[in-house]
């Protein structure tokens, strides 16, 4: 059952101001059908980088391009109609410079009908989110754990378990917001430091993998539906078992076609009879 009453699309600024008024419920989405699906449920769907990984089999998110983005983005804006649409911007797409940030995020916006994009970073994009938000493109921020940065990481770790590494990441929070970004995603980020600095920021913390304090949570859609067998985060509670009663499924289609059950045309549809 939705819990969308009416059909007209959120907008960036209504989100924003819902912060302290309730936890947010965001989710990832790539496709049409997993966007009618995820809009009858949240406020906010992130068309996430991480389709590199979930879709295309890709070992981390760093080959993902831009026409990737907004093919998937045009597919998740036909299928929502209410929720707020984010889209990534991919690895390489933003950082060479404030004009490929912005060619790219007008790209993005323009070519799909998403009402912000998403990327990675804290005080060394300040710069480009400033450049993007005074020309009229919402952005989203993520800090903490930044997939995209994982060759300089050197692998996936929650961000913040240190006095030096909390330092960084509620400075790169507060460039963030300080740019112009309307929320951001905190990522792998210890439990209080994201709980201190959803209490320090104006702007509302989209947690995955962080606090339940936070002013809301993000999950990647297969993550949570079972959907996604390759790695899941330790912190995903999976509320189905899809992937599992897929494989049951399509064992049950063979089984029927090798043995010769399987319903043929004059079972569907009266062929032959009279
Ligand atoms: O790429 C992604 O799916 C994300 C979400 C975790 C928010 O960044």
């Amino acid at each position: 059952m939705s819990s969308h009453a009416s059909l007209a699309r959120l907008g960036v600024p209504e989100l924003t101001r819902r912060k302290g008024a309730g936890s947010l419920v965001s989710l990832t989405a790539y496709t049409t059908p997993m966007a009618r699906l995820a809009d009858r449920h949240a406020e906010l769907i992130i068309v996430g980088d991480s389709l590199g990984m979930v879709l295309y089999g890709l070992p981390s998110t760093l080959g993902v391009t831009l026409e990737m983005m907004i093919a998937h983005g045009q597919a998740v804006l036909r299928g929502s109609q209410r929720a707020v649409v984010a889209v990534d911007l991919p690895f390489g797409s933003y950082q060479a410079s404030l004009e490929q940030a912005f060619t790219s995020a007008a790209r993005v916006l323009a070519e799909t009908g998403a009402q912000a994009v998403k990327l990675e970073g804290g005080v060394e994009m300040a710069d480009t989110v400033r450049f993007l938000t005074v020309r009229g493109v919402p952005v989203l921020a993520h800090v903490g754990l930044m997939p995209q940065q994982l060759n300089a990481l050197g692998g996936f770790r929650a961000q913040g378990r240190d006095a030096a590494s909390a330092a960084k990441v509620r400075a790169d929070a507060l460039a963030m917001q300080e740019a112009g970004a309307f929320a951001v995603v905190l990522e792998g980020v210890a439990e209080p430091l994201a709980r201190a600095l959803t209490a320090e920021l104006a702007i509302p913390t989209i947690g995955i993998g962080a606090s339940p304090a936070c002013d809301g949570q993000v999950l990647v859609s297969e993550d949570a539906l079972g959907l996604f067998g390759d790695y899941t985060p330790r912190f995903v509670k999976r509320y189905a078992e899809l992937l599992r009663d897929a494989d049951a499924a399509l064992e049950q289609y063979a089984a029927e076609v090798r043995a010769g059950a399987f319903p043929t045309l004059a079972h569907c549809f009266g062929v032959g009879k009279g």
